[in-house]
């Protein structure tokens, strides 16, 4: 998106200069599905596809807010946001984020002033790139701006997870904001999840990323699926750990414990308790892959980890593995897996500057074929993390 576009959307809608300009990215997640919230190792990267807003402060009490690409607008009171979507009537929609923000922040006792704001971006929605964790930390750091305040990192990625588990109702980990936030250029993010240490590893100069679209979309807000995932996770460390008195999350099973005490756990328990271990020992050789810049390698991984989200995990949809075959399938590609949450949304798939175009075009003849109708997939490339683009 080009900034001066957002600004110039800025003033003829508030007839006045934004004070400040904020992006965050989305993310692709290289490895490390549905592991976050087990406390588990992630390997995402920030793209270079974002949320903007831009924004000024405002007397009087209520925050105005216009989504450029949705024509929509929206207003509340930031001092006295509405409680969180469960516990209300009224339908759920994108200003639940901002408005989340709002009240995550009253929750740790910072008080937002009321802004009038435009946003805009490029990113695909609920299409499992982090559209929403982008709008929140793209509104955090606007925010903090403009109100003086500074978080750092880790605590402006847990307030955008308060806002997804406490105010929207999803109970998603902290991987999404966390890349959108510690993202760079030229690098992924491994990160452990538990003690949020991490580590930022070169990528190829020529990396891009094949973002290819299902077009089917989850209800993600509702958090059906996901949430039962998170419960299912819960449920088998709670049967292992009579037995493993060390295991605090899934995060913490060792294979040979699992061989062992696999009968605990009734199906579909034992395939995602699997999951999780086998994909956070995906994650860490991965990430040693990309340090010695073995992009086979990394690919290969990418595929089992799509195949163990499939059979293990139980979040893929045939769309998503007609994708994800095609792709890995290509002249030039490395590899494919599903992107996100699952149950619809995006493959994401690493190749060259060289093979994209191929890659592409070979992705999409299959799924046509298939199911006659052409997706959409996005070429990306690494891209930096959430910051202040223009303050004025
Ligand atoms: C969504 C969630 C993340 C993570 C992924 C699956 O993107 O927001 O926290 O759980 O799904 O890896």
């Amino acid at each position: 998106m080009k900034v001066d576009v957002l600004v110039d959307a800025f003033r003829a809608r508030f007839d006045a200069e934004p004070e400040v300009v904020a992006r965050a990215p989305g993310r692709v997640n290289l490895l490390g599905a549905h592991v976050d919230y087990s406390e588990g190792q992630v390997l995402p990267a920030a793209i270079d596809r974002a949320v903007w807003v831009a924004a000024r402060r405002v007397p009087g009490a209520e925050t105005r807010l216009a989504a450029l690409d949705l024509g929509e607008e929206a207003v509340f009171l930031a001092a006295a946001p509405e409680p969180p979507v469960a516990e209300r009537a009224g339908p759920f929609s994108w200003v639940d984020y901002p408005r989340g923000l709002a009240w995550a922040l009253r929750q740790r006792g910072i008080d937002v002033p009321p802004i009038e704001a435009v946003f805009g971006g490029d990113l695909p929605i609920g299409a499992g790139v982090s559209s929403s964790a982008a709008l929140e930390m793209a509104f955090l750091v606007a925010w903090e701006r403009l109100a003086g305040f500074e978080l750092s990192g880790a605590e402006r990625a847990q307030v955008g997870r308060t806002v997804e588990n406490e105010y929207v109702g999803v109970q998603s980990g902290i991987m999404d904001q966390f890349a959108s936030v510690h993202g760079r250029e030229g690098h992924a993010l491994l990160l452990d999840c538990r003690s949020l240490e991490h580590e930022l590893i070169p990528t190829p100069d020529d990396l891009v990323f094949l973002v290819a679209d299902t077009g089917v979309r989850r209800a993600l807000a509702s958090g059906a699926g996901f949430n039962d995932r998170k419960s299912e996770c819960f449920d088998a460390a709670d049967l292992l750990r009579p037995h493993l008195p060390g295991l605090s999350t899934l995060r913490d099973l060792e294979p040979a414990d699992f061989e062992r005490l696999q009968h605990v756990l009734k199906p579909p328990l034992d395939g995602r308790a699997r999951h999780v271990m086998t994909e956070c020992r995906r994650v860490l050789d991965g990430a040693e892959a990309l340090r010695r810049g073995d992009l086979d390698r990394l690919g290969d991984l990418m595929g089992q980890s799509h195949r163990s989200s499939r059979d293990d995990y139980g979040v893929s949809i045939e769309e998503l593995d007609v994708l994800q075959e095609a792709a890995a399938g290509a002249d030039g590609c490395y590899g494919a897996r599903l992107t996100g949450a699952g149950f619809g949304g995006c493959v994401t798939a690493i190749t060259s500057k060289a093979a994209a175009d191929q890659v592409r075009l070979q992705t999409a003849a299959v799924f046509e074929r298939r199911f006659g109708s052409r997706p959409e997939i996005h070429a990306c490339r690494v891209g930096d993390g959430a910051g202040v683009v223009e303050a004025g």
